[in-house]
């Protein structure tokens, strides 16, 4: 983007004393969002939420120090929106993983300051000739974050063509935690999961959720709210969903961390996964016109616990 073209956006987009757009790690276009109550980084690149920090917090979202902040590439850790399909396609593995919309550049299309000095931004993505190539559908996709003390963020999907779709998704929270092993889990008792790194076998989890290998594990047909309670912070982050009946939860632990180029060896030992998301037999049909909204809830709640 050109110092121009950045301006206009500024000129259009920019709130003062609030949000600014800016080149951003490696040259890419992120606004940067302050007020009151809380500060967050938003890429266009991916439409990818970068950091999130209520006022006087540590970070919520962690961000690998080895990311790749390249055209194309994905960003590892913030908030990937993986979408029209998690994971794997589901007949083509040679298409990318999550989706292509986490890869793809984002337009702004709504800045707003709202009451009570919170801000919040809207971008963009629609079909193109590279989509249809990729999945031939016609579609908007918008994130709608809200910023405060809590970052509430809905992706919303519409179908803009003649046909119905099936779609998956997910907003993929990259947390930081103070190490793995002071954090729990909670809000999953009793649910079934695939466990990918047990050939998809079908389980049912016991008790809270603690990382001790490599996890990586779709909840099924849940609503629940999550809490990751952090005793070494000492500090619940609490995720709380709508439009979304999947629960992943991801640490790719040591050998797998070693083996991925924009990883750190030790991070993952600072971070997981609790992604609000709709996958496997959770995915959604939308009908010519029709909308789904996923949203994610965001909020560091009060220690008063017990881990
Ligand atoms: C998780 C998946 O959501 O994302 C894992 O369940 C995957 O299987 C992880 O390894 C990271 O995916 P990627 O494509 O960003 O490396």
């Amino acid at each position: 983007m050109t110092a121009n073209e950045l301006e206009k956006l500024n000129d259009e987009y920019g709130i003062r004393e609030q949000l600014v757009f800016t080149d951003g790690p490696g040259g890419l276009i992120t606004a940067e969002i302050s007020n009151p109550h809380g500060e967050a980084t938003i890429a266009l690149h991916g439409g990818h939420i970068l950091s999130f920090r209520p006022s006087g917090q540590e970070p919520v979202l962690w961000l690998s120090r080895n990311s790749h902040f390249t055209p194309g590439k994905a960003i590892r850790g913030g908030i990937p929106v993986c979408w029209p399909w998690f994971g794997d396609h589901p007949t083509d593995t040679d298409k990318p993983a999550h989706g292509f919309v986490r890869t793809a550049v984002w337009s702004v299309s709504e800045s707003e300051k709202l009451a009570d000095e919170r801000t919040r931004l809207k971008l963009s993505i629609a079909d193109s000739d590279e989509t249809l190539k990729l999945w031939p559908h016609r579609f908007r996709l918008e994130l709608d974050c809200t910023v405060s003390d809590v970052l509430t963020t809905k992706l919303i999907a519409t179908n803009t063509g003649s046909k119905p779709f099936t779609c998956g998704g997910a907003l993929h929270s990259y947390f930081n935690i103070s190490a793995v092993p002071n954090i729990l889990i909670k809000g999953l008792e009793g649910c079934a999961y695939k466990d990918k790194v047990d050939q998809y076998r079908r389980k049912v989890q016991d008790g809270p959720v603690s990382i001790k290998r490599e996890t990586d594990r779709i909840y099924l047909d849940t609503e629940a709210d999550c809490i990751i309670e952090d005793r070494g912070m000492q500090r619940k982050i609490g995720i709380s969903k709508n439009g979304s009946r999947t629960t992943v939860v991801w640490n790719p632990w040591i050998d797998k961390a070693q083996k991925m180029a924009d990883f750190g060896d030790d991070e993952y030992n600072g971070m997981v996964c609790v992604e609000t998301a709709n996958a496997d037999t959770d995915v959604i049909t939308l009908a010519p016109g029709g909308t789904h909204i996923l949203e994610s809830v965001i909020r560091v709640e009060p220690w008063a616990g017990n881990v």
